[in-house]
């Protein structure tokens, strides 16, 4: 993977990483398998995908397993975000996931791919209108600083 972010090659090789990512899906409730992997600032990729559970509001989305591991890896500035499934059409982040790219990947395209390639492509911006985030704490939110050892 180059640092080039704009490089058709190099999302290219992102879509396949998600696509692998993919296979690791435990999705035993809903048979429905996403893949999910991000760019971050340096051009590491992160990827995940989702995991479902018996109690089932519990389980998480390919997207946040993917940015929830990047983020606690110390990956950060985050440029793309491929979302895969092998459904006809592409397959957008659920509102949950989006509060999350808000907040930790606002700056990132999301690019949906489907079975064969139909490709769907928006900003965070787009996929969030009028978000919510720390903003809006104001004083009450914390430096946002990682705890570190004690
Ligand atoms: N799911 C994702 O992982 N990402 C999405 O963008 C949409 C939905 C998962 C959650 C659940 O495991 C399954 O797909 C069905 O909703």
């Amino acid at each position: 993977m180059t640092d080039t972010p704009n490089d058709p090659a190099s999302l290219e090789a992102l879509v396949a990483a998600a696509w692998t990512a993919r296979e690791g899906a435990l999705c035993t409730y809903s048979g429905f398998a996403v893949g999910a992997a991000l760019r971050d600032e340096h051009g590491r990729v992160w990827t995940g995908a989702n995991v479902e559970n018996a109690s089932y509001t519990l389980g998480l989305c390919a997207e946040r397993v993917a940015i929830f591991a990047a983020l606690t890896h110390g990956g950060r500035g985050f440029t793309h975000v491929v979302v895969v499934t092998d459904t006809p059409q592409p397959t957008s982040p659920c509102g949950a996931c989006r509060q999350i790219l808000w907040e930790f990947a606002r700056h990132a395209t999301v690019v949906m791919v489907a079975a064969g390639g139909v490709t769907a492509t928006a900003s965070v911006a787009e996929l969030v209108p009028m978000g919510f985030d720390d903003a809006a704490l104001g004083p009450r939110a914390s430096s946002g600083t990682t705890a570190g050892r004690p």
